[in-house]
């Protein structure tokens, strides 16, 4: 697709094109907001970024905050795939190689790094952020600092009473544009727990395990509309490949595998740690079927007619953004990398209507069970 006319990011830092990836034709949202300007600014004000310091940008959405400070060469730190795709895209765009930058997907452990300036971005699970602070912690340096930001929305009390929790004493900054600082002075007295994660819990009525990593959705039990899905899976001695579209820990997949023992199982998400459990989940089950774990937005890449079936409980939301627009996005893609007489299998929220956008995309939607909160929908390659 032609790119649409990018938008530019003006800081102190400099001015920078921008997009969020995919692209889409009629983007109306921007790859940056006011929190990311807002530290910028602040950023530049007091001088806290001296040449030769070590930065960890935690969490940044679209890259706005790394292409900014690439000069610096910071580290960029992420559990999206797709805020990984789009940094490294704009940092291109922006004439700068993205291999200056050490783009860390969640799950590489950050060794022996020290910094000096972490800036995290506040992320819509308070579960990751509490792994992320645990974590981060551990690596700065002796006068290292921590600056969260975030629009006022998306810091609630919880927010900061983690950072005081497991940081140190916590302030934050006046509200500009309704989008806030996080101060936190790292106290070393503070007890050092560590992170509680990956847990496990028992997929109840199946005898498997299942991990979840930090930032999975429902990670500490299996959700209500999965289960009702779990409960309608096909069994076809023809299915070659299965697909576990936006796997969370892997639920779908490894049941679906152990009802189809003769198919390849594609474990897919866009979050690295749901891909990491998932992959976990799936090992520890002992199951024959062969596997394959990628991180990676949707079917992308996957060849047409190169499937036979998709299940899939369609996300709304991409970091803070809500909408149906991923799940829209994933029924394209699965009707194109179905084989003729497959089937894309989905679980969504009666209100959703996701049946609506099957037919069109499918010509054909059945509705095969329903609970007074969700529907089972099938549509078939034709
Ligand atoms: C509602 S959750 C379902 C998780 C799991 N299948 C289950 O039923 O427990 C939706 C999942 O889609 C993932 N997701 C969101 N956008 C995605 C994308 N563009 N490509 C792949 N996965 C995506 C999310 O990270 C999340 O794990």
């Amino acid at each position: 697709m032609t790119a649409p006319e990018s938008r530019q990011l003006s800081t102190a830092f400099g001015k920078y094109r921008l997009n969020r990836y995919p692209l889409r034709k009629k983007e109306l949202l921007q790859a940056w907001d006011a929190a990311d300007e807002y530290l910028l600014n602040h950023l530049a004000e007091e001088g806290i970024v001296t040449p030769g310091s070590k930065i960890l940008v935690v969490n940044d959405g679209f890259g706005a905050v790394t292409v900014s400070l690439a000069k610096m060469q910071p580290a960029m730190q992420t559990d999206s795939f797709i805020a990984q795709w789009s940094t490294e895209e704009n940092l291109r765009s922006n004439g700068i190689e993205p291999e200056s930058i050490s783009l860390l997907p969640s799950t590489v452990d950050l060794g022996d790094q020290h910094y000096d300036l972490v800036l995290v971005r506040v992320p819509k699970t308070l579960a990751l952020l509490e792994h992320q602070l645990s974590t981060i912690k551990r690596h700065l340096t002796e006068n290292g600092k921590i600056i969260g930001y975030g629009m006022v929305k998306q810091i609630s009390r919880s927010t900061l009473d983690l950072f005081s929790a497991i940081i140190g004493e916590t302030r934050t900054s006046l509200a500009k544009k309704k989008a806030r600082l996080i101060f936190a002075s790292p106290d070393i007295t503070l007890a050092d727990k560590g992170s509680s994660y990956p847990i496990w819990y028992s997929l109840e009525g199946y005898g498997f395990q299942v991990c979840s990593h930090a930032n999975v959705f429902s990670r500490e039990c299996l959700d209500i509309g999965t289960r009702l899905l779990l409960e309608h899976l096909p069994e076809r001695h023809d299915f070659q490949d299965i697909v576990d579209l936006g796997c969370g820990s892997g639920a779908l997949g490894l049941v679906a595998g152990s009802r189809n023992p003769q198919s390849r199982i594609f474990f897919i998400d866009e979050s690295y740690m749901a891909v990491a459990s998932a992959e976990a989940t799936f090992k520890a089950t002992g199951l024959g079927n062969e596997s394959v774990f990628i991180a990676g937005d949707g079917l992308e890449g996957f060849a047409r007619q190169s499937v036979d079936l998709v299940l899939c409980n369609p996300p709304f939301h991409q970091q803070h953004v809500v909408g149906d627009f991923i799940a829209w996005g994933m029924f394209q893609q699965s009707h194109k990398a179905l084989r003729r007489g497959g089937e894309l299998r989905i679980v969504g929220n009666r209100h959703l209507n996701y049946h609506i956008k099957l037919k069109r995309i499918f010509g054909n939607a059945e509705v095969i069970a329903s609970d007074r909160k969700f529907v089972i929908i099938r549509a078939v390659k034709q």
